[in-house]
């Protein structure tokens, strides 16, 4: 079937109803959904035989799928460190849907390759990090740490005279891998995918709120003469805290080893002049991981690995093939640093997204964001029975119901209101568990959210928690 009139008229719809949805969104309290269940059936048949015009399926799919969206672009929601899709992104990444391109090499799309080496400086500039690293334009924070430690896999084992990229891990010296007790569990699967093994690690201590012990480190740093690959992390999922870096890093280095970050949120903080002393120290780590779709606000899928020794990224992920000619050597080659060949060509909304803001809207983004998490954190914990565990030095903070009346009574207390809030759809937060207990977790990731939002959201916060007491 040809394209046809009604296939061009669904780009018109596409972005009739994105807008109405959109417009909606920013007003709407975070609205509940329709379950996955109800939603399957109303799409799930046989295949179809025929095939239909893109105008009546664009329409089909909003009419069946709108109601289960979850309301993840809207201003109070705070499940999980998701950033709003901010519109600059998303039109810039309609287009790139658009213009089909392969985001592989510049022979594919040389303005695709351009914005994304362009994307890639900026990204540096802003965040303040050294002009040599080289950056990978991956799918999120989970594989960018995947790349941070296949090249830190890659330059220890080569300064031991071994080549892994070339000879493999059979027989290989040994390398060994340092944790935080508090890790975000993607770097456990990017350990998985290298044959480092996600349980062969030594596991670091942390404090109450979940930073590394530099003593702990430097303990395990002195107890074997192999080298070590350190994973540190900036902004730890629930608490939002940072590893002290400049402790740290100087003492990896020390010892031979190779320090990756986890930055997948808190690296933004490097954005922010009152916020980026967390970080210091964090420039001379080895590797990074953070996102776009996080705190700069991309549409997904958009993350980053920075690397500061090019050419281990490069060994670790370069992929060349006689019919991917390279004629431009002078340039940056966007496929010398992802493993990924056909891929989005993710350059332009991270390019739209820095465009938009720029860097002093970036900044002030950051700032409040983590203003309004100390606001709403404060307020919260001013409401009877409330213990608000960490005052948030980022934008992440956790949260106990009826801590007093005992852990078990605690737990069911916070599901409850969790429950409850959910119920109520003013505003949308998850659980977790944090050291044992349940918690109610608060990311503020989103450039939507207001000061005015908090006071609704603690608001949400309170009429839950007195609607769980009264119900006993
Ligand atoms: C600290 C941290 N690391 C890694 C990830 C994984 O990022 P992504 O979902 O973009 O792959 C997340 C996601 O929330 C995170 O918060």
């Amino acid at each position: 079937m040809s394209t046809n009139e009604q296939d061009y008229a669904a780009l018109d719809l596409a972005a009739r109803l994105a807008t109405e949805y959109r417009r909606d969104m920013a007003a709407a309290d975070s609205v509940p959904v329709t379950g996955y269940g109800e939603i399957h059936a109303r799409f799930d048949g046989p295949v179809p035989e025929q095939g239909t015009d893109a105008l009546s399926l664009i329409a089909e799919l909003d009419t069946g799928a709108r109601d289960g969206l979850r309301g993840i672009v809207a201003p109070r929601f705070y499940a999980w460190v998701n950033g709003s899709s901010h519109l600059a992104g998303v039109a810039a990444d309609w287009l790139t849907s658009a213009w089909g391109q392969n985001g592989a090499g510049i022979p594919m799309s040389p303005a695709a390759a351009a914005v994304e080496a362009v994307a890639a400086r900026w990204l540096l500039e802003l965040l303040d990090l050294p002009p040599e690293s080289s950056v990978g334009l991956v799918s999120g924070a989970t594989i960018a740490n995947f790349v941070g430690l296949a090249a830190a896999r890659g330059e220890l084992l080569l300064r031991q005279g071994w080549n892994v990229e070339e000879d493999g891990l059979y027989g290989a010296p040994n390398l060994r891998v340092l944790i935080g007790a508090d890790a975000h569990n993607t770097v456990f699967s990017g350990l998985r995918y290298l044959g480092l093994g996600e349980k062969r690690v030594t596991t670091i201590a942390t404090d109450s709120l979940g930073r590394m012990l530099p003593g702990d480190l430097e303990c395990a740093l002195k107890a074997s003469s192999d080298p070590a690959i350190v994973i540190g992390q900036a902004g730890q999922i629930n608490t939002g805290v940072s590893d002290p870096f400049a402790a740290i890093v100087p003492l990896v280095h020390a010892h031979g080893g190779w320090i990756h970050v986890d930055g997948a949120f808190g690296l933004w903080a490097r954005a922010s002049e009152k916020h980026r002393h967390r970080l210091d120290g964090i420039e001379q780590a080895d590797s990074m991981a953070t996102d776009g779709h996080k705190w700069l606000q991309t549409p997904y899928d958009c993350g980053f690995t920075i690397v500061r020794h090019e050419a281990a990224h490069r060994r670790a992920m370069d992929m060349q093939a006689s019919y991917l000619t390279r004629d431009n050597a002078q340039f940056r080659h966007p496929g010398a640093y992802v493993p990924e060949l056909s891929r989005r060509a993710r350059g332009f909304a991270a390019w739209a997204m820095m465009r938009r803001l720029g860097r002093s809207g970036v900044a002030t983004m950051v700032d409040e964001d983590i203003r309004i998490a100390q606001l709403m954190a404060a307020g919260m914990a001013a409401i009877p029975g409330v213990t608000v565990i960490n005052q948030p030095e980022l934008n992440q903070f956790i949260v106990r119901f009826g801590a007093d009346r005992g852990d078990e009574a605690g737990d069911r207390l916070t599901q409850a209101t969790v429950d409850r809030i959910q119920q109520e759809a003013v505003a949308f937060m998850g659980t977790a568990l944090w050291r044992g207990r349940l918690i109610m977790r608060v990311s503020v990731c989103s450039i939507a959210t207001t000061e005015r939002d908090a006071q609704i959201t603690v608001d949400a916060v309170r009429s839950a928690w007195e609607a769980v007491q009264a119900a006993g």
